[in-house]
């Protein structure tokens, strides 16, 4: 599925552009723009970063539910796992 048209992104690319992004550093921003450098891809018309944004937050989703029930429970706005409260 061609997530964005302007760069000929698939959602698979920004899948495992994620991952690459927080296999180096956990921590690591992962807004469109970070994510689009991460593919050494610009964003154009930018149309495409809510869509981006939303297979983020997918994404963190499955994987809160892998460490549900480790020490991380929650995901901040900046889409890093947070210890529990
Ligand atoms: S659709 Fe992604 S930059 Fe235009």
């Amino acid at each position: 599925m061609i997530v964005c048209h302007c760069n000929v992104i698939v959602k698979a690319e920004i899948e495992d552009a994620v991952r690459r992004i927080l296999a180096e550093d956990p921590a690591g921003r992962l807004e469109p723009q970070y994510v689009y450098r991460e593919l050494q891809k610009r964003g154009r018309c930018c149309g495409c970063f809510p869509s981006v944004n939303r297979i983020v937050d997918e994404l963190l989703a499955e994987a809160m539910k892998e460490v549900d029930g480790t020490t991380f429970g929650r995901v901040s706005m900046g889409g890093h796992l947070l210890p529990k409260d």
